[in-house]
């Protein structure tokens, strides 16, 4: 097991994730660096009648190379967290720093070029465009470089050979199962090779064979490619496979 930083206040989990003793065996946590880093942070949703902080007081790291799980209850702010990390969505309070970026004032310009450059987002339900072939989809994310056409094809070839899928890349999505639509979408958000992966319960709407497979993609990456990954999971058999649980219960990390 590789070692993992654990700050004060932050959760850990199943794996046993232990004080760091530089004795990892893959990585030492010295040689680590992190590349998520939230401080303090508060996100409070308002309407008209209704506040709802969901997230509160939420400080933590995330090291370069660490595969990370974020469990905990419907509506405890899972997703809200990850769209915060993804830069999706924006803190009300607290900062946020992605790879050595301070996020929280940046400009739009540089938040779009982390986006599309160091973060991979790979949802629930997939979020294929239905009309666009499988490797136009995984394409997609390339489309904002400026690269020539026939390197983003490679690219996206590679990408799914990556999660064994180059044989349907001129299927349309409607003509492949669940758990091969979830491949594709790790293509797509693996494409860019971006050093943050975000999943969103990537495993939920697959049986449990499936979300063997998708697992066994996720954790190739993290150790083949040193892909930083951070994984909400209702399932607790795949949250045991990453290297520590960070617990959510109300908006708050949990001991
Ligand atoms: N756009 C929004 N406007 C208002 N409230 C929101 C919004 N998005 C989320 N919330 C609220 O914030 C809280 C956290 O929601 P979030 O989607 O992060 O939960 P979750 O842990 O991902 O839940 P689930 O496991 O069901 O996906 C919930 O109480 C939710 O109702
Ligand atoms: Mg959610």
């Amino acid at each position: 097991m590789t070692t993992v930083t654990i700050q004060a206040g932050q959760t850990h989990g199943a794996r046993g994730a232990v004080a760091d003793t530089g004795g990892g065996s893959r990585t030492s946590a010295s040689a680590r660096t992190s590349i998520v880093a939230l401080s303090d942070v508060e996100k409070v949703y308002r309407t008209d009648r209704i506040e709802t902080v969901a997230l509160s007081q939420i400080s933590l790291d995330v090291q370069a190379g660490e595969f990370v799980s974020v469990m905990g209850p419907s509506g405890c702010g899972k997703s809200t967290l990850l769209n915060i990390v993804g830069l999706l969505d924006t803190p009300s309070r607290g900062r946020v720093t992605i790879n050595g970026t301070p996020v929280t004032d940046a400009s739009d310009r540089v938040l779009a070029r982390l986006r599309n450059r160091e973060v991979g987002f790979v949802f629930q339900t997939f979020h294929l465009v239905p009309d666009l072939r499988v490797i136009d989809n995984v394409e997609i994310p390339l489309l904002y470089r400026s690269m020539p056409g026939s390197d983003r094809r490679q690219a996206a070839r590679d990408a799914l050979e990556r999660v064994g899928l180059a044989a349907r890349m001129h299927h349309f999505p409607s003509q492949l199962s669940g758990g091969q639509q979830q491949r594709v979408a790790i293509a797509r958000a693996i494409v860019g090779r971006p050093s943050l992966l975000l999943a969103d319960e990537p495993t939920g709407n697959l049986d449990s064979q499936m979300g063997d497979e998708i697992m066994g993609i996720l954790l190739d990456l993290q150790q083949r490619e040193g892909t930083t990954i951070v994984m909400v999971t209702h399932d607790q058999r795949q949250a045991d496979r990453t290297e520590r649980i960070i617990r959510l219960f109300d908006g708050r990390l949990v001991q």
